[in-house]
């Protein structure tokens, strides 16, 4: 064990989604970085500066700060944290069928780091724990010579490395002030907002925001609904609401709802950690809820406006990744979605920039197909499930030459109705009228009726 602790050097353990950017990231700013995976196919990718998971930017960076030496990736704990200052678990919590976070990776890394650091280093949690696990940790620690803190982590997958370059905030949680300090200065610069606090509220800081965004965007779902039923347009009441700075615009964006790998994790973690404490989070059942229902409500408008039964039918689906700019498939709308069309017996075709390798285990029913054009030709309804901007850009014209049906439901609010209408399509979307067929659909109005009118300037 060497002797000395030095935080110029950073042990990364896990070379997963957060692990390889924060790796990356920190090494650009010029520490000297290890990373331990245990994946040889992982570590012999970083070894040679590509990255395992799509993530814009990440190649370039990773593959200059392998050139240079400041990045390596390393089997061994031996190898990671030798002289290592600081020690970061990367590593995945994924939920129990219980809904509870799975702590044993964290633990296990824990213990291996404890047998290999330097007296004085600092083990920095990042993977997302429920409240009470780091100071759980300390104080379950076989040495006193190694401090515990909660780092949380707050990068999204497609803009991640902005995110470490720039980060919105800093939190640091800890029981041992002189280690929290050391932690905050790895990322951000001078005018970087930092919060230091005691580790149960770092943990905290990072359910909650997570919990509490996912809780915005069920929100707007659930005014989405009402707006149909009443006749309102949803984007208006979001963008009239996100005016107030209270409030913002973001994370008010209906449609299908959150998926990925945090939020429908970490809400769910959330509210079971509550439950253990005897506190029913009613808030978060009903995001989840929410949450769960828009997909049912998406799969609807393509079942009522194929007129009540897709058997035999053939819809097009448009994204299958969680969100745009990611190949990450985890807790994806899409996979409910597909799945509840096959159930009510239409075939699907479904295509996405660059999921496809992803979905296709997790799809075996689903013909998926690169080209856009070639994904609708034939179909009876055309599904937008992920707002990639090439669907966006798509000559509506000739998709709607291609199909044998007129409807397109757009569950991402994204798409130019008019430009589908004008070109004879039917537009359904999520929380606004349908354009283009008068009557024939719910909710579905007069052209002249669904006119948007731009609000008034107020003055
Ligand atoms: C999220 C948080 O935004 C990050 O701050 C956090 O670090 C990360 O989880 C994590 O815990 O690791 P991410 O999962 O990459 O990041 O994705 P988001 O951009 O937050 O989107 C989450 C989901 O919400 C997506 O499915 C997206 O389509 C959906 N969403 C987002 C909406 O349905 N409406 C919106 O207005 C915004």
């Amino acid at each position: 064990m060497p002797s000395h602790a030095d935080d110029h050097i950073v042990c990364i353990i896990g070379a997963g989604y957060v692990g390889l950017v924060t790796a990356a990231g920190l090494a650009e700013a010029g520490r000297e970085v290890r990373v331990v995976e245990v994946d040889a196919a992982r570590r012999a990718a970083v070894a040679a500066g590509i990255s395992p998971i799509f993530e814009p930017g990440l190649d370039e960076v990773l593959s200059a700060v392998v050139a240079s030496g400041r990045l390596r990736a390393v089997e061994t704990m031996s190898q990671g944290a030798a002289g290592a200052g600081i020690v970061i678990i990367a590593v995945g919590t994924p939920p129990t069928p219980d809904g509870e976070a799975d702590l044993s990776q964290v633990r296990q890394a824990v213990n291996q780091a404890l047998a290999e650091v330097a007296p004085g280093a600092v083990i920095a949690i990042k993977s997302t724990v429920p409240p009470g696990t780091t100071r759980a940790l300390a104080r379950d620690c076989s040495r006193d010579d190694v401090a515990f803190v909660m780092f949380p982590e707050f990068l999204r997958e497609g803009s991640a490395l902005e995110d470490l370059r720039h980060p919105s905030r800093v939190v640091v949680g800890g029981e041992d002030a002189a280690a929290v300090k050391r932690v905050a200065a790895l990322l951000g610069g001078p005018a970087t907002t930092r919060l230091l606090c005691d580790s149960v509220s770092a943990e905290l800081v990072k359910y909650g925001s997570n919990a509490f965004l996912a809780t915005k965007i069920s929100f707007i779902n659930e005014m989405a609904q009402l707006c149909e039923l009443t006749g309102a347009d949803i984007e208006h009441v979001a963008d009239g609401m996100g005016l107030d700075p209270r409030i913002g615009r973001s994370f008010l964006s209906a449609g299908l709802g959150w998926g990925g790998s945090c939020f429908p994790k970490d809400v769910r973690a959330l509210e079971t950690s509550a439950g253990y404490h005897g506190q029913s989070f009613w808030l978060l059942k009903a995001a989840i809820e929410v949450n769960s229902q828009q997909r049912r409500r998406f799969t609807a408008k393509l079942l009522q406006g194929l007129g009540g039964s897709l058997e035999g039918r053939t819809v097009a689906i448009l994204g299958l990744a969680f969100k745009p700019f990611t190949d990450d498939m985890r807790q994806a709308p899409a996979l409910e979605v597909v799945r509840q069309l096959e159930d009510l017996g239409a075939h699907v075709v479904a295509t996405d920039p660059v999921a496809l390798d992803r979905a296709r285990p997790l799809l075996p029913r689903t013909r998926l197909v690169a080209d856009p054009y070639a994904t609708v030709t034939g179909a009876d309804a055309v599904g937008l499930v992920t707002e990639w901007p090439e669907y966006r850009d798509l000559d509506w014209p000739r998709v709607l030459g291609l199909t044998r049906g007129k409807l397109v439901v757009d569950g991402r609010n994204c798409l130019d109705g008019r430009a589908i209408t004008g070109a004879g399509g039917v537009y359904v979307s999520m929380g606004r009228r349908t354009r283009g067929l008068p009557a024939a659909l719910p909710g579905a109005a007069p052209e002249s009726a669904a006119t948007s009118v731009p609000p008034l300037p107020l003055g």
